[in-house]
């Protein structure tokens, strides 16, 4: 992690500032020039603490036991700290740790089929990535400059590095391994990565120009107060951007919802297997026949999207509306309208 970055951090937890105590140092070139980062150490507020592993802040609530390995090997008084948030924060830990589990490591799956030099994410290729980060957040290219985003389950995280060499500063977060790639192919100093839980987003409240999140609320317990979580982390004007699925009228469409309400349960490597025995190939006929060039690694990704995350929510663009509604936002509108879902933004008011 780049210093300047710890300003933007707090514990998810208590929202107190973080205390970095560093082990290793390192370098890591961003624009073609040597910077000097954090590799690892820790971070701690009063009663949390959080490792920093190859150069990423880890900074979910359940971080001190997903890595246990590396805090109990580094940090001496490790099962002390231990006792102590489990003495006062034990009920929510579990809570945690159940609500993130399958979802977690069903994204880690799929975003480790992502080939970075090869695939296109979404259909999309880099520069149509971009234009649609454009089109959904109704920025403009040069308006995005200076700007503080935070993009709230950033998957890949190659959009983030396209989005930052405009000159914004972008803090790419999602709880899946899939920060770990993302950090490493990245090449440009303001593109920032963190793994963090959209709902307990470990970042400073009323800071960021922008909260982006797409296709990630709908893959939460609950999508209204996923958005509960992350909107204070706007400043007054800022504006925040969500893509959701819709409900889509279709046999297959439906179909499909309900098989996944049955695979979706199944152990994880199974899911795999099973989906790349049967719905893999009959996608790989259906998808050539109508045209669409997709590879077999887009394709399995586009099929783990659907099949095995916990959770799969489709919402109408009136219901989404009343969300920001509620929380008084103004200047609401539908951005952009596709086939599956839809992206919609508002503006936090001014107090
Ligand atoms: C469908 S992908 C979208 C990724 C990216 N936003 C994009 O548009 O390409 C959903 C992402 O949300 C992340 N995610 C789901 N639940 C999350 C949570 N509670 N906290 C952080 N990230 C989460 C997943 O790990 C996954 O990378």
């Amino acid at each position: 992690m780049l210093p300047i970055l710890l300003d933007y951090l707090r514990c998810p937890v208590t929202k107190e500032k973080l205390n970095l105590t560093v082990f290793k140092n390192g370098t890591k070139e961003y624009n073609g020039t040597e910077h000097e980062i954090i590799l690892d150490g820790y971070l701690e507020s009063s009663v949390m603490f959080y490792p920093v592993i190859n150069g990423i802040p880890r900074l979910l609530v359940e971080a001190y036991k997903d890595y246990k390995e590396f805090l109990s090997a580094n940090v001496s008084d490790y099962a002390a700290r231990c006792e102590k948030i489990e003495a006062q924060y034990g009920d929510l830990i579990k809570v945690v740790e159940k609500k993130n589990r399958h979802t977690k490591k069903s994204f880690e799956i799929e975003w480790n089929l992502f080939n970075y030099e090869e695939d296109k994410v979404w259909d999309e290729d880099r520069e149509g990535m971009l234009l649609r980060f454009i089109a959904e957040n109704d920025e403009t290219r040069e308006g995005l400059n200076g700007q503080w985003i935070l993009d709230a389950g950033c998957g890949n995280g190659m959009l983030n590095e396209d989005v930052a060499s405009t000159g914004a500063n972008i803090i790419g977060m999602d709880f899946s391994l899939s920060v770990e790639r993302a950090f490493e192919k990245n090449k440009q100093a303001t593109a920032f990565f963190i793994q963090g839980d959209v709902q307990f987003p470990p970042v400073a409240f009323n800071t960021f120009d922008i909260v982006h999140s797409s296709g990630v609320l709908i893959c939460t317990n609950n999508s209204e107060l996923t958005f509960s979580c992350l909107s204070p982390c706007l400043k007054e004007n800022g504006k925040m951007s969500i893509w959701l699925y819709h409900p889509v009228k279709g046999f297959i469409h439906n179909l499909f919802n309900w098989m996944r309400n049955w695979t979706s349960k199944l152990p994880l490597r199974l899911q795999y297997f099973l989906y790349s025995i049967t719905l893999l190939p009959i996608s790989f006929i259906v998808k050539r026949i109508k045209g669409n060039k997709q590879n077999k690694r887009e394709m399995m990704i586009d099929i783990l999207d659907w099949f095995s995350p916990e959770f799969r929510w489709e919402h109408y663009h009136d219901e989404a509306e009343a969300w920001f509604l509620k929380r008084n936002f103004h200047q609401i509108k539908v951005t952009t309208n596709e086939l599956f879902g839809f992206n919609i933004i508002g503006t936090k008011r001014a107090q």
